[in-house]
């Protein structure tokens, strides 16, 4: 039986943001036939001009809340497909300050999922695989799809309480949906707030790169455009009810990898301060995408992770009019909390 879905009218929520707004130009290159309705709160991580020059015919920007049920009854009617991309989405904002996190990502999760009910629309929920904990350093073993949940960061619990609504909302109303838990992405258009935009921002700027604790801590990278590309291949052909896991193999250290943006940037190796740590810093995160592999197909194609990071070194190198506005405000709050 040929399952295959094909969305022409599809909602992406969070679609100025760093990895919303990659998907919408993904999807507006490689999919020209799909309408895009962008529903974006613009907070200060998200920033119209990601997804500026797409053509108006195909991609539109609606301005609001996902919390807002109102909006999403006027909104929701006429589209095949929402996909779920907005969040607050920051570990170290959600130590700080939780409430928009239970808001947005709990709250705002439960008002979409009820949208999808009422208008029974697909639905693709976008995750993180921060909701499995973390893993030790140096073991084997690599996140599967039914590992339990035991988050530990204030972000993390809210986007584990999301999926659980998700799974809830499958089981009992029936809603066809699925959903991705992905590592850490890298690439263009993400906020100077995370780290590797951070680190290279900081030495475009002639700050000294900060790396949190011993710089032990693994995660797992992949590259924006690998992650837009599984959650099309889910969207249009995963199992309803399935979730999924998206990552590239790219397990490394915090200290390589700032000591490889050293190296590509001309800087010395030692050119970094250690500062304070995260509160409950995961140690490492690593994806088993075999799932994702066998049953849909999907391959990374950013294999090279040096390469990948040269050219998103580039992309801040050649974009400073992008990011600027945001550094001064974002390393004022850094360094406040001695980072
Ligand atoms: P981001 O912070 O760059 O973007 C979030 C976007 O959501 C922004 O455009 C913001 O304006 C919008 N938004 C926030 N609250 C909203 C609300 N109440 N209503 C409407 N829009 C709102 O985040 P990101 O890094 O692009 O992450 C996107 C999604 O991917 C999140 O769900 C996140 O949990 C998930 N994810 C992120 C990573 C990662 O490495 N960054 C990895 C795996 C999964
Ligand atoms: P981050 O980009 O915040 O993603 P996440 O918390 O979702 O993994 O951080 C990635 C890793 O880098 C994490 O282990 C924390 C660390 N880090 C630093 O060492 N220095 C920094 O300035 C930042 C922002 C993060």
């Amino acid at each position: 039986m040929d399952n295959t879905f094909e969305p022409k009218n599809i909602i992406v929520t969070g679609g100025c943001g760093f990895i919303g707004s990659n998907f919408v130009r993904w999807v507006a290159e490689n999919h020209p036939e799909t309408h895009i309705t962008v529903l974006d709160k613009l907070t200060y991580a998200g920033n119209p001009k990601n997804i500026a020059g797409l053509p108006d015919a195909q991609v539109e920007l609606v301005v609001g809340d996902i919390c807002d049920g109102e909006l999403l009854d006027r909104i929701v009617p006429g589209h095949d497909a929402i996909v779920h991309y907005a969040a607050e989405s920051h570990n170290d904002n959600s130590i700080l300050d939780p409430e928009p996190f239970v808001q947005t990502n709990v709250m705002g999760t439960y008002r979409l999922l009820q949208a999808v009910r009422k208008f029974d629309v697909r639905y693709h929920h976008v995750s993180t695989d921060e909701v499995y904990g973390d893993l030790a350093l140096g073991e084997p073993r690599r996140f599967e799809p039914g590992d339990p949940y035991r988050s530990s960061s204030p972000y993390s619990s809210t986007k584990a309480s999301s999926d659980l609504l998700v799974r809830a909302w499958e089981r009992t109303y029936g809603l066809r949906a699925t959903i991705s838990n992905c590592s850490n992405n890298y690439g263009p258009y993400q906020h100077v707030e995370k780290f590797i935009p951070r680190q290279v921002t900081n030495i475009l700027c002639g700050i000294r790169p900060k790396l949190y604790g011993t710089g032990e801590n693994v995660r797992d990278w992949i590259h924006t455009e690998d992650h837009s590309r599984a959650v099309w291949d889910i969207l249009t052909k995963g199992t309803i009810g399935e979730t999924y896991l998206i990552g590239a193999n790219g397990e490394r250290s915090n200290i390589d990898v700032l000591r490889e943006i050293l190296s590509l940037m001309g800087q010395p190796q030692d050119a970094f301060d250690w500062v304070r740590d995260r509160p409950g810093h995961d140690r490492r995160y690593a994806i088993d995408p075999t799932k994702l592999e066998e049953e849909l197909g999907w391959r990374p194609l950013h294999k090279d992770f040096s390469e990948g990071l040269a050219q998103t070194i580039e992309w801040y190198r050649t974009h400073e009019s992008w990011w600027r506005p945001a550094k001064e405000a974002t390393e004022a709050k850094y360094a406040a909390q001695g980072q």
